[in-house]
C-alpha cells in the first residue's frame, strides 16, 4: 500500500495578518487558483495515492476546518494531534496509524502548504521516491537545486548517483544539515555539493519507526503505547498523556540529521515553499508595475514592485515602492518587502502587548 500524510500542524506566522491562530497559511487561498493550500496539496497527490490512504496529521484547533475543506479525505483519517510537537511527533503518530492497516506501507510525507507548478513531474518523481523506499530500509527526501543561501531550510549534501528509475537520478546522501547559518548556507551553494531538503520524504512505516527506535527511544516507547490503544476506549487518555512528555522537535533534527542510508532526489517542478509575502511575486504574475494585487478594492498611482492585498476597505497608495501592504478587518500591516520574514517577530512583540 502506498499512503500519504499531510502535515497540517504549522502556525504560518509569517502570513500574518492574513493567517491567525484559527487560519493558519495551509488554510488560506493565497493563489490566484480558487483553493487552499491543503485542497491544492490533496488534489495534487490524489494522481498517486487513493483518498482513503492519505492522512492529515494536525492540531484540535484545525481539525474542523480541514475536514470541511477535504471531503474526499475520511474522518478517520484526520489525525488530531493533543498539541503540536513539531514534525517527528506528527510523522510518528501517522506511521503508527498507517502500520496498523499496513505495516508494509510506503508512507510519503508532504507538507500542507508549499506550492508546486509542473504536477505531472512532481508525481513522477515522487513514483521514483516510493520505489526506492522501497528496496530497503532507505529513508528518502527530495531535494531541491538551491539558488541562493536561504537559512530556513535543510541542506543535503549528496555523493555519487546510484541509480537513475524513469529518468530520475538518485543519489546517495553523506550528511543532512538542518538551517545552516547564513555562512555556512553560502559555501553549501559555493559548492555546487548540496541541495536543499524540500521537506518531502518516503520511507516504509516500518524504517522511520525503526530510527525512532535507535535516535528518538523516547518517542517510540509512548508511540508504541498509543499504538496499542489505538481503536480502544483509552485511546484519547493515552494520546494526551503521551503526547505531553514528547519532545518538540523537527524530523529533520531528530533523525534526518543522525540517520544512514538516506537518498535524495532531485525533483525540478517549479517547487515554492510559500515562505513569506514576498514569496507571492513568484507565484503569482505582477502587473506591469511590478505590482502584486489581490482584491478589487485597490487602487494605486505611481505604486511600484507592491504586493497588496485588502479585504472591504478601499487601499489607495501613492507614490510608494517595494512594500507588503495587507489589510483585514482587525489588522493593517505595512511592511518593507526586505524586511518581510520579521512578521515572526513582530508577532511575538504584538503579543507581549497584548
Ligand atoms: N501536524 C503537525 N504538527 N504539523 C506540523 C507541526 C506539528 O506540530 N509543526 C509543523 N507542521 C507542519 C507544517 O504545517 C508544515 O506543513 C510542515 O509540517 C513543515 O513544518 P515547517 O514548520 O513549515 O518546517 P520548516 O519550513 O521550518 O522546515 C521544513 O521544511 C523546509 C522546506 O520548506 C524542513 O523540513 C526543512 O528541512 C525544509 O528545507
Ligand atoms: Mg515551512
Amino acid at each position: 500500500m502506498i499512503s500519504a500524510v499531510i502535515m497540517a500542524g504549522g502556525k504560518g506566522e509569517r502570513f500574518w495578518p492574513k493567517s491567525r491562530k484559527k487560519q493558519p497559511k495551509q488554510l488560506l487561498k493565497l493563489t490566484n487558483d480558487d483553493k487552499t493550500m491543503i485542497q491544492l496539496t490533496v488534489d495534487r497527490i490524489e494522481k498517486l495515492v487513493d483518498s482513503n490512504n492519505i492522512f492529515i496529521a494536525t492540531v484540535e484547533d484545525y481539525a474542523h476546518p480541514i475536514n470541511s475543506q477535504l471531503p474526499q479525505v475520511p474522518k478517520q483519517n484526520i489525525l488530531v494531534e493533543p498539541m503540536g510537537k513539531n514534525t517527528a511527533a506528527c510523522i510518528g503518530l501517522a506511521a503508527v496509524h498507517i502500520a496498523k492497516k499496513d505495516p508494509d506501507a510506503v508512507m510519503l510525507v508532504l507538507p500542507s502548504d508549499h506550492l508546486i507548478k509542473n504536477n505531472e513531474k512532481f508525481i513522477d518523481v515522487l513514483k521514483t521516491a516510493k520505489e526506492v523506499a522501497e528496496q530497503g530500509e532507505n529513508l528518502v527526501t527530495i531535494g531541491i537545486r538551491p539558488q541562493y543561501p536561504e537559512t530556513g531550510y535543510g541542506y543535503i549534501n549528496f555523493e555519487e548517483k546510484i541509480d537513475s528509475i524513469n529518468g530520475n537520478d538518485v543519489l546517495k546522501v553523506n550528511r543532512f544539515v538542518e538551517k545552516p547559518d547564513k555562512e555556512t548556507a553560502k559555501k553549501y551553494l559555493e559548492s555546487g555539493k548540496y541541495l536543499w531538503n524540500s521537506g518531502m520524504f518516503a520511507w516504509k512505516v516500518s524504517t522511520i519507526l525503526k530510527c525512532m527506535e535507535m535516535y528518538m527511544p523516547e518517542l517510540y516507547k509512548g508511540l508504541m503505547k498509543i499504538k496499542e490503544a489505538i481503536g480502544t476506549d483509552k485511546e484519547e487518555e493515552v494520546l494526551c498523556s503521551e503526547y505531553s512528555k514528547f519532545e518538540s522537535i523537527s524530523i529533520d533534527y531528530g533523525i534526518m540529521e543522525k540517520a544512514e542510508s538516506i537518498f535524495v532526489i532531485p525533483g525540478d517542478f517549479g517547487w515554492d515553499d510559500v515562505g513569506s509575502w514576498t514569496s507571492l511575486e513568484r507565484i503569482n504574475n505582477p502587473d506591469k508595475e511590478g505590482n502584486v494585487v489581490k482584491g478589487d478594492n485597490v487602487i494605486t498611482l505611481d505604486t511600484k514592485k507592491c504586493i497588496i492585498e485588502g479585504s472591504n476597505k478601499l487601499i489607495a497608495t501613492i507614490g510608494v515602492e517595494d512594500l507588503v501592504i495587507v489589510d483585514t478587518d482587525d489588522a493593517t500591516l505595512i511592511c518593507s518587502k526586505e524586511k518581510s520574514q520579521q512578521v515572526k517577530n513582530l508577532l511575538k512583540k504584538i503579543k507581549i502587548m497584548k
